[in-house]
């Protein structure tokens, strides 16, 4: 993970590089640094541990001026090495070059002993030191900052997004990407780079996106890229339809809740120009899907995280409703083992970021087999590196996500893969007319439905203060709402750190029940479907153990309410694809409260980072 900034202007960068690095404070955000030269070309380099606000007053404490017209800066997800001072970016080798980092150098350990018996000295535990001192070497024989870096980054194994700058070279920033993002902005008063376009989108809305093994020699007024091998290539310039306003908070108190509020509208967006009151248009996901679905004999999906989790809501109605047989795994897991794949297998990746650096590693390895297989990847980022791998792309439109816990991608996420089982399912001849017209007539609802789900926010606040004490917490559900309930447990382990678990209501009774006393709550999702009397049963079988019960139910399920137990009629009457979607939403609202009443730091929970572009 992490996040890079850097670039040549003719302003102070300073501010420019402070303002990326908040932006880009999702992917990393447990220490930060900056380094600009100096107008008699010396580096002023200054680093904290935390968030950037502790960079930026210990920039204004100091004493030595930080106005420049070039520089690079960096936050940092550990990897390598404690968050630390010493060890947060930029890293410098001898007073000539300095450095800033997204990814992993795997094979530092071994680059790491060359160059301490030529004599450097590092004074960090990062692998990402090594980068600095392998580029000064290839600088004292090639006297020229692009190439001193190409030949250098021959020789690291992993992945990196590197901004490079030297006060022998003050005049250009060199940057290298290779499987992690990195973006150029070209604004009016110079240039720069970045992890991501939001970090520069109050400086530029034109970027070029880098492709892996890009080197870029950025100066003021002029941008030459190069291939590995130092020739010459061009790359496409691209104009984002990012607005600044999308990512400010507006009225809220953290992103998680203004992405959870604005669920109805990026519901909207994604199914508009999708579908008519009545179909789905199977043109939405590209030219060639029609073609390629009737095809497929068997579907594999592979994401990480949440994503992951709308994968496995996905399996319930592609092989419930467009009868295929569904796979989901983890992309770390899928991507080092040898899986069984056979010829005419629809691959689908899911990914809000499109970046994750494991689901990235699954599609290039698929590709690469020798088998009749196809790829479709289902993204919020309509630049990333994910889309540019897939031979079909589906763009969730559910606008950017700055909270580190997923929520708005999620729903959204669902939308899709439920466009894409009507759209499989007609292709199999599996969906009848009027069973597509009645999973449209819900989809187009959605919207209207989630903004009354939202409205019983104040119940789910005063609900959640009963969390104050708990330390653990068990989430059931039936049927695709396990998954569901996968998804809220994740998101309450990730905001407020409750271990909290999720499991089939059937299979308590095979382990899990012995966790249950008074001091574990079961949070329980009861939609109203052939499972609901089972459920019913699980739920005797936790009220016997005095766990106090939430039951998240349709109105028509008519829970008898037991002692102990608070019922919160969610919704009404939903079909097998909408109330997957409805029944996330007072999940989201009570971890966000638990989350509150816990005081942690809801949109950047400790440990974890929005984008994970390492292994
Ligand atoms: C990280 C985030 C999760 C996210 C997962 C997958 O772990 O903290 O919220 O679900 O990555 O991210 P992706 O961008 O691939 O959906």
């Amino acid at each position: 993970m992490c996040g890079i900034i850097g670039g040549i202007c003719r302003n102070n960068i300073t501010p420019i590089l402070i303002d990326g690095l908040k932006k880009l404070e999702y992917r990393g955000y447990d220490s930060a640094g900056i380094i600009v030269l100096t107008k008699n070309n010396k580096f002023n380099r200054s680093r904290s541990v935390g968030k950037i606000n502790n960079l930026e007053q210990k920039i204004k404490n100091k004493k030595t001026t930080f106005e420049s017209k070039i520089g690079i800066a960096h936050n940092r997800w550990a990897t390598h090495g404690e968050p630390s001072n010493r060890n947060a970016h930029p890293h410098i080798c001898n007073n000539v070059i300095s450095v800033v980092h997204n990814g992993i150098i795997e094979n530092f350990a071994k680059l790491k002993a060359k160059q301490k018996k030529k004599g450097y000295k590092f004074t960090s535990d990062t692998d990402t030191e090594v980068i600095v001192h392998e580029i000064h070497e290839y600088l004292q024989s090639e006297k020229n900052l692009v190439k001193a870096v190409q030949k250098a980054v021959k020789n690291f194994e992993g992945s990196y997004g590197i901004g490079v700058i030297s006060n022998q070279y003050p005049n250009q920033v060199v940057a290298v990407k290779n499987n992690s993002p990195l973006i150029i902005g070209i604004g009016k008063d110079g240039n720069f780079i970045a992890s991501d376009q939001m970090a520069l989108i109050n400086v530029t809305k034109k970027f070029i996106y880098l492709k892996d093994g890009d080197i870029a020699n950025i100066g003021i007024d002029s941008i030459s890229i190069f291939d590995k091998n130092c020739n010459p290539i061009k790359r496409q310039t691209k104009i984002s339809k990012l607005k600044s306003g999308q990512i400010s908070l507006g009225n809220y108190k953290h992103y998680m809740q203004k992405e959870i509020f604005e669920q109805p509208q990026a519901i909207q967006d994604t199914l508009e120009s999708r579908i008519t009151k009545k179909s789905v248009l199977a043109s939405a996901f590209g030219y060639q899907a029609e073609k390629i679905f009737s095809k497929i004999k068997h579907i594999q999906i592979i994401a990480c995280g949440t994503s992951y989790n709308a994968g496995l809501v996905a399996k319930y109605w592609l092989e419930g409703i467009a009868k295929i047989s569904t796979n989901v795994e983890v992309a770390s897991e899928y991507r080092y083992r040898n899986p069984i794949i056979f010829d005419d297998t629809l691959f689908i990746f899911i990914s809000q970021s499109g970046e994750t650096a494991d689901t990235l590693a699954a599609i290039k390895t698929v590709k690469k087999l020798d088998k009749k297989i196809y790829t479709l990847s289902i993204c919020n980022c309509a630049e990333s590196s994910l889309t540019r791998e897939s031979k079909l792309t589906f763009l969730t439109h559910a606008g950017p996500e700055i909270g580190v816990a997923s929520t708005k991608a999620f729903t959204t996420q669902l939308a899709s893969l439920a466009l894409l089982t009507v759209v499989i399912g007609k292709c199999h001849n599996k969906i009848s007319k009027q069973q597509e017209a009645k999973i449209v007539d819900g989809l187009n609802k959605l919207p209207g439905l989630i903004s009354k789900t939202l409205k019983q926010e104040e119940q789910i606040k005063q609900l959640a203060k009963t969390f104050k004490n708990k330390f653990n917490a068990i989430f059931i559900g039936r049927g695709s709402m396990h998954a569901i309930a996968m998804e809220g447990a994740l998101k309450l382990k990730e905001i407020s750190y409750i271990h909290a678990e999720a499991y089939p209501a059937g299979e308590l009774k095979h382990g899990p029940i012995a966790l249950i006393d008074k001091d574990t709550p079961v949070i329980a999702i009861a939609p109203k479907n052939d499972l609901l009397d089972k459920l019913k049963s699980n739920l005797q079988e936790v009220k016997s153990r005095g766990s106090k019960m939430i039951v998240f139910e349709d109105e028509k399920s008519q829970i008898t309410k037991m002692q102990n137990m608070t019922i919160i009629p969610t919704t009404t009457n939903l079909g097998v694809i909408t109330a997957p979607i409805i029944f996330t939403i007072p999940l989201q609202l009570l971890s966000y409260h638990v989350a509150l009443i816990k005081k942690t730091n809801v949109d950047q929970p400790r440990n974890l980072a929005k984008s994970v572009t390492v292994e």
